[in-house]
């Protein structure tokens, strides 16, 4: 929601009256945004970081009352589970949601796991993406699962093997088979749960990894041969990706990691290199402004619709009605709810110490 007098206003005039906000609200106010933030959002916060470091950033940033959240629904949803009963989460536009996050919920994961349950008993455990809605976040933990995001994934898929013959993995099909291929698991033990049209589960019964037919719009854009593409019009470039591309792609590759390894990999390339980064555009746009001395290039210029939906006036909004003492678009997730889902993530937390 924005003010009619914010159209007034230039982009100037309207980045000062943020940082004036800011002053005014002092201690009391932390900013997080995610690195997919558009550059007119992300100049103002207090901290920005991948899914992993914002989840730490809320879990321990406990003097400020307002945690601002710029990024999309689970994120702000996931600070509100872990920061102090007495702290409030504002998300200046509620409706920037996680497209991927809506491919899972509550009934079709319980159809799942009622499935698996019956062929393993209490030998799988479940995992969630981040990216997932607190709903599903509660079931995994009120099952002995936990959360995992792309920078920890491997280590929560080994902390789940090492309590069950079997994972469940939710709701992300690629980053669940990247990290199982990338483990060892021979594409033969990872199955696919199709949540739109079940499988039979005994043809499931020989996988040790089940992972649901999630995706990110984004990342699944992008193709094996964007990249080759890519190594003929740049040889000796560096191939950077997230690992929610397809496997194709992530196999092509020279890394695949979060946003915060994307971009210690561009960081760490030396002078003159060129960096092919298969990632939502805004944070690989990002990358080629702050290192003149390098070529960054998208692997696929393609933007997510709804990390681009926060405006700097929406900010703005954000910390005027705060400061008005009429906060708005607070993030509330109920308390059974937020119990579980903390659960979860503070599992993932622990384990990835
Ligand atoms: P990161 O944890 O890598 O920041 O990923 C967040 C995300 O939503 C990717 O689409």
């Amino acid at each position: 929601m924005i003010r009619e007098s914010y159209r007034e206003m230039t982009d100037v005039q309207v980045a000062e009256a943020i940082e004036a906000a800011r002053r005014t609200l002092g201690n009391d106010l932390t900013i997080l945004g995610h690195h997919y933030q558009r550059d007119d959002v992300i100049r103002h916060t207090d901290f920005r970081g991948d899914s992993l470091e914002l989840s730490r950033q809320a879990a321990e940033a406990r003097d400020a009352r307002y945690i601002v959240f710029c990024g999309v629904h689970f994120m702000a949803e996931t600070a509100a589970i872990l920061c102090a009963p007495e702290q409030t989460v504002v998300q200046p536009v509620l409706e920037a949601l996680c497209p991927m996050a809506a491919l899972a919920n509550v009934p079709d994961t319980a159809a799942a796991w009622e499935a698996l349950t019956a062929l393993w008993g209490d030998d799988v455990t479940p995992i969630t993406y981040q990216n997932s809605v607190a709903a599903v976040k509660a079931f995994v933990g009120q099952h002995g699962g936990a959360v995992c995001t792309s920078s920890n994934a491997a280590r929560i898929f080994r902390w789940g093997l090492e309590r069950s013959g079997h994972l469940l993995f939710l709701p992300d099909e690629h980053l669940g088979t990247n990290i199982a291929l990338a483990m060892g698991i021979p594409p033969e033990e990872i199955g696919v749960w199709d949540y739109a049209d079940a499988p039979d589960p005994a043809s499931l019964a020989h996988c040790r990894v089940v992972v649901w037919k999630g995706y990110c719009y984004v990342h699944t854009t992008m193709t094996a041969e964007d990249v080759a593409r890519a190594r003929a019009q740049y040889p000796g470039a560096i191939v950077v990706v997230h690992p929610e591309c397809p496997h194709e792609v992530v196999a092509l590759a020279d890394q695949a990691g979060s946003t915060r390894a994307i971009i210690e990999a561009v960081e760490a390339a030396p002078a003159g290199a060129t960096i092919v980064v298969g990632t939502e555009w805004h944070l690989v746009n990002r990358l080629a402004h702050e290192h003149p001395d390098k070529r960054v290039v998208p692997l696929r210029r393609v933007g997510c619709k709804t990390m681009g939906m926060t405006s700097a006036r929406d900010l703005l909004y954000a910390l005027e009605a705060i400061i008005a003492g009429t906060p708005q678009n607070v993030v509330r997730v109920d308390a059974d709810t937020a119990h579980w889902a903390r659960v979860a993530l503070e599992r993932m937390l622990e384990a990835s110490a």
